[in-house]
């Protein structure tokens, strides 16, 4: 019996650790090996003309880029990559 506890436990916290480690791998990867401008240009025109970061300020962009966050289904990392290229851009 005790045994068997153990065994079920150990399955557990592998399928957990599974879980983590994919989920991990499949949302860092992306965001890692991408600039800033390159998730920008692969993300802000897909739904339309990607404004130019001159046309912002950096707190007009800080707004922009939280809306457009939820719009593009971006990672935290992916936006604050965005947000970045952008404040250093305009
Ligand atoms: C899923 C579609 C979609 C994606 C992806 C998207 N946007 Fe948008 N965006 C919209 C829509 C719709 C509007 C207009 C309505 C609104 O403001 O919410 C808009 C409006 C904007 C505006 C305001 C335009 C203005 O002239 O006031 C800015 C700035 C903007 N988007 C920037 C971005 C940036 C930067 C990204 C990339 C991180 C992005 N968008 C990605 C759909 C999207």
């Amino acid at each position: 019996m005790k045994k068997l506890i153990l065994v079920n436990g150990l399955a557990a916290l592998l399928v957990l650790l599974a879980i983590t480690f994919f989920s991990n791998c499949a949302t860092s990867n992306v965001a890692m090996n991408k600039s800033g401008a390159q998730l920008w240009g692969e993300n802000c025109v897909r739904c339309h003309n990607t404004p130019s970061p001159e046309t912002f300020s950096d707190v007009e962009w800080d707004v922009a880029v939280m809306h457009m966050r939820v719009r593009a289904n971006l990672t935290d990392e992916e936006a604050k990559k965005i947000t970045d290229f952008l404040k250093t851009a305009n």
